[in-house]
Order: structure tokens, then C-alpha cells, then sequence
């Protein structure tokens, strides 16, 4: 079972452990020569309740948000959490209205559960942006809005520009082997209520690498695992989601994968073992 946590202040629980799309479905142009396993892959993440599916419509040029589309025909709509971003050359108020149609039409779906801004503009003021993502939320386009590799102090900003509702996460990179959002992220989220949603929490593989190398985040994950009868990228996963304001949506396409990566929830590490790892990974 995985465990779910309250995201932001809404009072609604979802999975700790989601799905991340960033590669399926293609990089920058659509990829159409692996659908039937990409689909496939989304699917049994569901099966496992991996049910907060996290894609963006420049993943694939479009193309991930379609294999997601596809892959959710039949399953409940509210059994699903479904999150994806707009890119920051559509930042305008007009163009964030015209992409999330065009992700709900590519996805298939009324409304999207997260919408979130991708990465920040310097281009497009923010509050423009917000303005144009509250609208959508006042027209039932998106039930919650989010941002993502915002700091603290644009957070800070982007939620002061809203006035019907608040920004629920902030997705940025965080695993065992980047760590920088520890600095003054966490405690501003926190302590504002804020969700962070762990991108990359298995470092992009490289965890798995680490968990059979001989350094000591090697030989520490190893160790911690076989106490708790878990494997090392399962430890790895734990580790990020520890806190209960932080939820992680890694990427994976074989069933083998999904299933490592959904045993990484339902369970939790004691405080020792959690502030082991948080000393041995800052060394
Ligand atoms: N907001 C942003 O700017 C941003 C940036 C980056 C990522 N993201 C989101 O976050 C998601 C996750 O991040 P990510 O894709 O960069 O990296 P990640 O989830 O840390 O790592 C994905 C890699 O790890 C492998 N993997 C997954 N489970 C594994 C397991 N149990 N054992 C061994 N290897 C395993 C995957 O292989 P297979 O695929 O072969 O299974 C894939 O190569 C993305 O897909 C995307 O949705 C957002």
C-alpha cells in the first residue's frame, strides 16, 4: 500500500510515490516507437497505486500527455491525480489558457488535477501568469495550481498574485545526491503548507549506480536495507519522502522498476536510520 499525504493545505490525500513521464513518449520531439510499453508502463504504475501521474506538455513535444490520455481511458477520474505544466515561452496569459486546453485535449480529460508553471519566466511577469492560472482554476480547468524550480522568494511572490486560492507544491530536483533544496526551500515549505514534489529522486539512475558502488552512500544504503528487508533504492526513496510535506514521482518503464519503486512507500524509516543517511550523503 502506498502511503498518502495531504497535498498542500487542501485536506486531499494523494500517493507519496507517483509517476514521473519525462522521457516517455520522446525528449523534445515525439517518440512514437515504444507507445505500447510507454502505455503499458503507465498503466501498471496505476495498477500499483501510483495513481499521481506527473507529465508536461513539452515532454515529447505533446506525445507523453497523449500515451498518459490514453493510458487512463477507464479507470475512474477520481482514482487518478493527473499533473502537468505549462512551458515558460507560454507564459503570456493568453498562451497559458490556450496550452492547458491543449493538454486537456491531449490528455482527454475536463479538467487537469495540477497545473503547474514548468520552470520560472524572466521574461512574462509572474503575476500575469497567475492571474491567467487562476482563471482556469475559477473555471474548473484545474483543481489546484503549482509551480515548479521556484525558490522560496519567487514561491513567496507567485502565491501573492492569487486571491481564490494558494499554490499547493513546488516540484524540484531532491534525492540522496542533490540535496541543495534542504537550504531554505524546506523550511518554507513547511512551514507555509506547501507540498515539494521530489523530481529526479533516484538522481536520474544514478542512485542505483551508487547503491552498488563501494563509497560509503553505497555501503550505508546496503546496510539499511538489509534491516529493514527492503532493497538499497527502495531505502534511497524512502529517505526522500521521509518528511511528510514531501512526496517523489520517479520515472520508471519496466514492471520490475514500478514495482521497486511502489514498495519504496507503506513503510517508513526510524529517525536514526533517516539522519544516517542524511549525514553519510553530506559528506
Ligand atoms: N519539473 C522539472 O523541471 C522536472 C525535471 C526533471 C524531471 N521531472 C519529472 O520527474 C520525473 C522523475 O525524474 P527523472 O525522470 O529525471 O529521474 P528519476 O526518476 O530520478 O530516474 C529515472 C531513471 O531511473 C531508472 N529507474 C527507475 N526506477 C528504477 C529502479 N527501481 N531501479 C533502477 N533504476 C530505476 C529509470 O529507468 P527506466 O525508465 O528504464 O525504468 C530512469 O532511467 C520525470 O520523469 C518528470 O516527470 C521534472
Amino acid at each position: 500500500m502506498i502511503t498518502r499525504k495531504v497535498l498542500g493545505k487542501t485536506g486531499e490525500k494523494i500517493p507519496e510515490i507517483g509517476l514521473g513521464t519525462w522521457r516517455m513518449g520522446g525528449g523534445s520531439k515525439p517518440d512514437r516507437s515504444r507507445d505500447k510499453e510507454w502505455i503499458e508502463a503507465i498503466r501498471t504504475a496505476i495498477e500499483l497505486g501510483m495513481t499521481h501521474i506527473d507529465t508536461a506538455e513539452m515532454y515529447g513535444a505533446g506525445h507523453a500527455e497523449e500515451l498518459v490520455g490514453e493510458a487512463i481511458k477507464g479507470y475512474p477520474r477520481e482514482e487518478l491525480f493527473i499533473a502537468t505544466k505549462v512551458w515558460p515561452t507560454n507564459l503570456r496569459y493568453d498562451s497559458v489558457i490556450r496550452s492547458c486546453e491543449g493538454s486537456l485535449g491531449r490528455l482527454g480529460l475536463k479538467y487537469v488535477d495540477l497545473y503547474m508553471i514548468h520552470w520560472p519566466s524572466e521574461e512574462v511577469p509572474l503575476r500575469e501568469t497567475m492571474k491567467a492560472l487562476e482563471k482556469l482554476y475559477k473555471d474548473g480547468k484545474i483543481r489546484y495550481i503549482g509551480v515548479s524550480n521556484f525558490s522560496a522568494e519567487l514561491l513567496e511572490e507567485a502565491r501573492s498574485y492569487l486571491s481564490v486560492t494558494d499554490v499547493v507544491a513546488n516540484q524540484v530536483e531532491y534525492s540522496l545526491l542533490n540535496r541543495s533544496i534542504e537550504r531554505d526551500l524546506f523550511d518554507y515549505c513547511r512551514r507555509e503548507g506547501v507540498t515539494i514534489t521530489a523530481y529526479s529522486p533516484l538522481a536520474k539512475g544514478r542512485i542505483a549506480t551508487e547503491a552498488r558502488s563501494e563509497t560509503r552512500l553505497g555501503r550505508a544504503l546496503r546496510e539499511v536495507a538489509r534491516k529493514y528487508g527492503k532493497t538499497p533504492l527502495q531505502v534511497a526513496l524512502n529517505w526522500v519522502v521521509y518528511q511528510d510535506f514531501v512526496i517523489a514521482i520517479p520515472k520508471a518503464v519496466s514492471r520490475e522498476h514500478l514495482e521497486e519503486n511502489a514498495g519504496a512507500s507503506g513503510w517508513r524509516l526510524d529517525t536514526s536510520d533517516y539522519e544516517y543517511l542524511s549525514r553519510v550523503s553530506a559528506e
